[in-house]
């Protein structure tokens, strides 16, 4: 009871909220969850059976010397035990079974809820942190949380009992042992508050450690490439000498609790022991409840030096589900408004009206762009590096929505359709493009998943990968490595080419696609990519004008503005324009 009340003050309000965050994933499962607490009961309780039988023992056998007690109450004791023992299982077995179950319920979601958030969020956050919260967080949170309600509750018990067999030899004693208990306690409350930030910093240094283990892979070439080892050992370093540096700190903070605790309760017992002498002399207890007192003290003092351990176990665990939550609690920027329309398709034209953009507040990126493009027509960028021509295509599938302004499809603002039919009408292919783990098939289907074989095929002729995968042993089904690494730049264009002609979508969106391509090979898939074009509305980024100069319109974008529109024609004759200086610094010595 005692420890009860008092573990209750110290951390009522960070333990409450924990547990009402997790509920929702325990409720499913609550009669197991019951049935393992009720369990944690008798476990706890069974603590006093030895210390209860060490009166009798004592009294009856050392110093009555009566026979009949001699084997009873040791087969006893260890009947008792043996119960004790399968009921501990039983209820471990379920609390690992519901940890489980609890965290990896909320990996799913925490998974679901991170395909909802739009590319702002993953632009800002380093993949550490998130790895950290799939890879740990969810797994620490639920299982230490639950591992502690049960012990909690089984020490509550425990202690229950165990106090009742103190009161029940001395009445005196027990207010000796449980005035010590409570000295013992006294400093949790600074303890914790100390923790706190020590386990929130190392929070951090462990994300970022994560993170630069991620970065070894994704930036192994350019660190060999550029001999950044030692650069990067050193970062390295850092991070470890922080973890190293906030590990001691922890154990500064906490280790101090379990001697000192241990100190006070020796006084406790050292008191206990000096009064017991008295009270045995006068004859207001027999030594059979002195040696069972001393039993249940031991019993009921024991777990608790170790306290200072669960202390941080439950700490980081509430700062685990907090960071959990601070996930769920993101609200996804860019999701589908109530009442949002479907489009079935898109019939006369997308329009960009009046669109300022910015990522940073008061940057703007695109400043009041007005362009309308006719469906059918292929409308192409160009312009200088950094002017907003990647921004603007983003703004299409929403990947980022407007400031000011507003891209319409048919007259219907893109904010205003469902994000899965605005996006089935769409297919994009970038200049890194990403290839998932798996088969060339799998990432050449992930356009369309109802792909059929004879579309796939299709696919491969028209983006010219079928002489490459003839060419390979497995032929589609070969698989390529993490992020396609076994495949040349022009290989994981072209998959990616694939990849938009199976999607057989009316939009086709093409930044630098043809970018990685040597002359011969860009030529051949430019042929692809005309064939892509065609009945398509197409949106096309590219650096060469070569590739550009059959487009129905060519935008200049400079700056974030439209400084410039018309057909490569009517573009040229503006002589000293700016797609003149661009074309002529490109073509100046052809
Ligand atoms: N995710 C982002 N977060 C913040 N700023 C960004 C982001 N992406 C681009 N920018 C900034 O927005 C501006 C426009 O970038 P954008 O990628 O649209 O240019 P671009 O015309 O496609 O250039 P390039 O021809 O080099 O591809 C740049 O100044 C860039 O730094
Ligand atoms: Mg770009």
């Amino acid at each position: 009871m005692v420890k009860e009340k008092i573990q209750g003050a110290l951390t009522r309000n960070n333990f409450v909220t924990a547990y009402r965050r997790i509920w929702p994933y325990a409720k499913p499962y609550w009669f197991r969850a019951l049935l393992a607490l009720l369990i944690a009961i008798p476990v706890g309780a069974l603590d006093a059976v030895i210390a209860m039988f060490l009166k009798p023992y004592t009294d009856k056998v050392l110093f009555d010397l009566n026979a009949t007690y001699i084997y009873k109450i040791p087969l006893a004791v260890v009947g008792f035990t043996v119960v004790q023992g399968i009921l501990l299982y039983a209820s471990a077995y379920l609390n690992a079974w519901l940890g489980s179950k609890i965290s990896t319920n909320i990996g799913r979601d925490l998974y679901k809820k991170l395909l909802t958030l739009e590319p702002a969020y993953f632009d800002k956050t380093t993949s550490g942190h998130v790895v950290q919260r799939f890879c740990t967080d969810a797994f620490t949170a639920s299982n230490t949380l639950i591992t502690n309600l049960r012990m909690f509750i089984s020490k509550v018990f425990s202690s229950i009992a165990l106090i009742a067999v103190l009161f029940y030899n001395s009445w005196q004693l027990s207010l000796i042992a449980v005035a010590a208990l409570l000295f013992a306690f006294a400093p949790l409350r600074y303890v914790r508050r100390k923790m706190k930030g020590v386990v929130t910093k190392s929070v951090v240094v462990n994300a970022n450690a994560v993170t630069a283990n991620n970065e070894t892979f994704s930036g192994n070439k350019i660190i060999a490439g550029y001999n950044l080892q030692d650069y990067q050992n050193k970062k390295y370093d850092g991070i470890m000498d922080n973890t190293f540096n906030l590990s001691v700190k922890m154990v500064q903070y906490t280790n101090w609790l379990s001697p000192l605790m241990h100190i006070v309760l020796s006084v406790g017992i050292a008191g206990v022991i000096a009064y017991s002498s008295y009270l045995i002399m006068h004859g207001y207890i027999t030594r059979g409840n002195f040696v069972s007192f001393l039993a249940a003290m031991f019993l009921l003092y024991t777990p608790i030096k170790t306290v200072g351990n669960n202390i941080i176990d439950i700490e980081k665990a509430i700062l685990a589900i907090e960071r959990i939550f601070e996930i769920f609690g993101l609200s996804a920027g860019i999701t589908d408004k109530a009442g949002a329309k479907t489009i079935s398709s898109i019939k006369k034209n997308i329009k960009f009206e009046g669109v300022t953009f910015e990522y940073a507040p008061d940057k703007p990126v695109l400043k009041d762009i007005n362009l309308t493009v006719p469906v059918g027509q292929t409308v192409a960028f160009v312009g200088n590096s950094g002017g907003g021509k990647s921004t603007l295509v983003n703004l299409i599938p929403r990947f980022y929505d407007v400031q000011r302004g507003a891209v319409l499809i048919d007259g219907v603002n893109v904010k205003d359709i469902t994000l899965k039919s605005l996006r089935s009408h769409m297919a994009v292919v970038f200049q890194d493009n990403f290839l998932f783990s798996g088969t060339i098939r799998e990432n050449i289907t992930l356009g369309n998943l109802d792909a059929a074989e004879e579309e796939i095929v299709n696919a491969v002729r028209n983006a010219h990968l079928a002489d490459f995968i003839a060419g390979l042993p497995d032929g589609l089904d070969t698989v390529i490595g993490e992020r396609g690494t076994t495949l040349s730049g022009g290989q994981k264009q072209r998959v990616a080419i694939a990849r938009a002609f199976v999607r057989n979508a009316s939009v086709v969106i093409l930044d630098e696609a043809t970018s990685a391509l040597d002359n011969k090979s860009e030529a051949v898939v430019q042929k692809a990519i005309d064939n892509l074009m065609k009945n398509r509305t197409v949106f096309v980024i590219a650096h060469r004008l070569s590739t550009v100069q059959n487009a129905d319109k060519i935008v200049v974008i400079n700056e974030g503005r439209i400084v410039e529109a018309g057909s490569h024609a009517e573009l040229l004759k503006n002589a000293g324009g700016p797609y003149h200086i661009l074309y002529h610094a490109q073509f100046k010595d052809k």
